[in-house]
């Protein structure tokens, strides 16, 4: 087990190259492993969830390597090509490995068993499956549809159109890539726009998606049974991941930092909307296009914030940047409210009730309802002081280390390697910059 230590930080310089993005890695894999051809990812995120990715699609035949200058390589089984694994497939703590996964073994005719750590086991995995078994798939699963799951998959996959009960891209996404092995048109929509990398990343494999609007909405329709081509991909950096660098930059005095093509996507940048609404300097550079996904490098610099509303309709372009939003408003002159956030409580933790928590233990003023989280700053530093358990939650862990660098007191957070998960190396890359986090190795109890 490991403790981070995070100390008041010097002022924040330099520039970082933040890990690649998470939602786009597992999917560049899961891509390449069901197309035809040889396939090369750079930038692609060596995290535990991601590695997950990697070993599940090597256990469903595809050919998966990491080469000596840090490319990984895939040869794909091509588009209903997977062949049923030996074992369980584990994917850990990651919840869209897993609904991904349902979704594309949803469309092969065989049964496989996927099960993850305490976190992912405890995550609802109803709202993928009710959809897959309407495409024929069918599931055994833990008490509550949860995991260890077997799925057996559809011989004759159905198209269907399914309208996404949740705002999620996870969701939308299974559908679509259990979409891929049935014939015709499958369709989801979407009341509320979620991430599209998947579109975007189907496309640039060759398959065809077609995508208008649908009152506030999206309507998204694949072609199924493409030929899927093997293509090189360029992974940008993780906004979710740059967000911490970003809001430490903001926040502690002084600070001006640089953040190396950091993925843009729209879908993506609720944070750095929200975080202009508040007065914060942030700046794109240099934006072009990866691969489909826009990339520009991301100037932050310290300065006063000021209270804001986030709209319940952003939630879902920021999902995963509550927690970091929450510390940011702890700093911020007022009160800031966020509201629409009933799916922060099945993340990889009840996000709502860790920050709310967490947040009291380090002296600052929080109010939080079923699906709001309302937190008061005056725009000075927090008492902080607190011990925080991160459990199995990476962004819990991270948020609260960056709290830790504008506190009057040290904050620990306790099982921090969770972090892994989506950002190795991230107290040294915080350090690089000018935090003082002090990594301690523990002895598991
Ligand atoms: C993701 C979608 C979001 C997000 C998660 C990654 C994706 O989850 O929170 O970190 O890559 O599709 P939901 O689909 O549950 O909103």
């Amino acid at each position: 087990m490991t403790a981070i230590v995070s100390h008041l930080a010097d002022r924040l310089s330099g520039s970082a190259a933040v890990p690649g993005d998470k939602s786009v890695s597992h999917r560049a894999l899961m891509f390449g492993a069901m197309a035809v051809g040889e396939t090369r990812i750079t930038g692609l995120l060596e995290g535990d969830d991601v590695l997950c990715t990697a070993a599940a699609m090597r256990a469903l035949g595809a050919q998966v390597t990491r080469l000596d200058d840090g490319t990984w390589q895939v040869f794909g089984c091509g588009v209903g090509g997977l062949r049923a694994p030996d074992g369980v497939l584990d994917m850990g703590n990651s919840g869209t490995a897993a609904r991904l996964l349902l979704g594309v073994l949803a469309g092969h005719p065989m049964s496989a068993t996927m099960s993850g750590d305490a976190s992912l086991r405890s995550r609802p995995m109803e709202r993928v499956m009710a959809p897959l078994r309407d495409m024929g798939a069918a599931f055994a699963t833990a008490e509550g549809g949860r995991l260890p799951v077997t799925v057996t998959g559809a011989a004759d996959p159905l198209p269907i159109t399914y309208t996404l009960p949740v705002a999620s891209a996870q969701v939308k996404s299974a559908v679509l890539l259990a979409g891929l092995t049935a014939p015709g048109e499958t369709t989801v929509i979407e009341p509320v726009p979620t991430r599209d990398h998947t579109e975007r990343l189907l496309r640039h494999f060759g398959a065809r998606v077609e995508v208008s609007a649908e009152g506030e909405g999206r309507r998204i329709t694949l072609t199924g049974e493409p030929e899927l081509k093997a293509r090189n991909v360029v992974v940008p950096a993780d906004i979710s991941s740059a967000a911490f660098p970003m809001v430490a930059a903001l926040l502690v005095p002084g600070s001006e930092i640089t953040l190396a093509r950091v993925g843009t996507n729209p879908l993506r940048a609720g944070l750095i909307e929200t975080l202009a609404e508040m007065g914060a300097r942030i700046e794109r550079r240099d934006a072009t296009d990866a691969d489909g996904e826009p990339v520009a490098d991301i100037l932050a610099a310290a300065g006063p914030l000021r209270a804001v509303d986030v709209p319940p309709e952003r939630a879902p372009s920021m999902i995963d940047e509550f927690p970091i939003l929450a510390v940011a408003a702890a700093l911020a002159d007022g009160t800031t409210r966020m509201t629409g956030l009933a799916e922060l409580r099945v993340k990889e933790s009840d996000r709502l009730a860790a920050m709310a928590g967490g947040l009291a233990r380090c002296g600052v003023r929080v109010e939080e309802t079923e699906d709001s989280l309302t937190v008061h700053g005056d725009g000075t530093p927090p008492p902080g002081g607190a011990v925080i358990d991160a459990e199995l939650d990476h962004r819990i862990a991270m948020a609260f280390l960056v709290l830790g660098m504008v506190s009057r007191e040290p904050i620990r957070v306790e099982r921090a390697e969770t972090i892994a998960t989506s950002f190795p190396n991230f107290a040294g890359i915080m350090n690089g910059l000018g935090a003082r986090m002090e990594e301690m190795k523990e002895n598991a109890a």
